[in-house]
């Protein structure tokens, strides 16, 4: 039997196992997919021994990414442009390390609004943790000429447009509203509104009408701003899409099979989101 996991600290909240076991079952794999909780300290000895635990391979969660790009013998161009890694597995003893986020953003936006990209506008994004650093990466990759940065600690933003170079530019947190209202696409990539808590407090009055409104927090399924970018006529993209995509290339590398993101899966996530109580 084939074993994987995903590792965070907490991880309790984690839906991969959902979706894996989801695919296993389906594909008629002898397989298992399972959380571990393991502690800051311990991580890089644990992924340094995947094997002895009888492990293909891993994903890897907050806040153990950057651990995990570090602790890897070879690492795919993905995670060496966002300075971190979810998707870790093993080729013959080397531990080799990717970044699926990017890839699991930017294919759901294509497939819910191909048309983002025609037009030449620049994107928004609010926050600048390790799921913004995946997403610019993204935008920046599909040819994006000015992305904004809104972060309310603006050094972590200006440390993210460092790192992209000239078309990332951090904005002040304050400016979020006034700056993004002729953005293509705007992202919520902030823990804002997880588990309903706290609002992002921004107007969509006035933005564009063909701007694209997307949060990649999806529990709720429909944040506070994606319910105010339907009630405007604004097209939106959930952060669900994002978590069920990220899962296809690690799965593959594990198992051998490219499984598909189906509706039956995405309505079975959807029933688990809305059946489970705030943690
Ligand atoms: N859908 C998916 O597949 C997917 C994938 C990855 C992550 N996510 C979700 O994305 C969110 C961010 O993840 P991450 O890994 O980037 O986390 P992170 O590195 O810890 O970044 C958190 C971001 O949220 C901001 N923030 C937190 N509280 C805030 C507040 N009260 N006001 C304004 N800004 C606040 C932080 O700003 P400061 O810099 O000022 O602290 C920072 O920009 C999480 O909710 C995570 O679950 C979803």
């Amino acid at each position: 039997m084939k074993r994987a996991c995903v590792i965070g600290w907490p991880i309790e909240h984690s839906r991969s196992p959902l979706i894996h076991n989801y695919w296993l079952k389906l594909c008629g794999i002898d397989g298992v997919y399972t959380k571990k909780a393991v502690p800051p300290e311990d991580v890089s000895t644990f992924l340094r021994s995947l094997a002895s635990h009888g492990l293909v391979g891993c994903n890897v969660t907050v806040p153990h990414k950057e651990a995990a790009l570090a602790a890897a013998d070879e690492t795919e161009a993905s995670a060496r442009a966002v300075g971190a890694a979810n998707t870790l597995w093993l080729v013959e003893d080397k531990l080799c390390a990717a970044n699926t986020d990017t890839y699991g953003y930017m294919t759901y936006l294509n497939l819910c609004v191909p048309a983002w990209k025609t037009r030449d506008k620049p994107v928004c994004i609010l926050g600048a943790g390790g799921a913004a650093r995946a997403i610019a990466h993204g935008f920046l990759e599909a040819g994006v000429e000015e992305i904004r940065v809104f972060n309310r600690t603006r050094a972590r933003a200006e440390a993210l447009a460092r790192q992209f170079g000239a078309r990332v530019k951090a904005h002040d947190w304050e400016e979020r509203t006034s700056k993004a209202r002729d953005a293509a696409v705007l992202v919520n990539t902030t823990t804002i509104g997880l588990n309903g808590m706290g609002s992002l407090e921004i107007d969509l009055t006035g933005f564009d009408p063909d701007c694209v409104v997307s949060d990649i927090v999806y529990v709720p399924l429909e944040t506070e701003l994606l319910a105010q970018a339907k009630a405007r006529g604004l097209r939106t993209v959930d952060g669900l899409g994002m978590l069920l995509h990220q899962a296809v290339p690690g799965f593959e590398k594990w198992f051998g099979v490219r499984p598909e993101v189906t509706q039956e899966l995405r309505d079975r996530l959807i029933a688990d989101i809305k059946g489970s109580k705030p943690c």
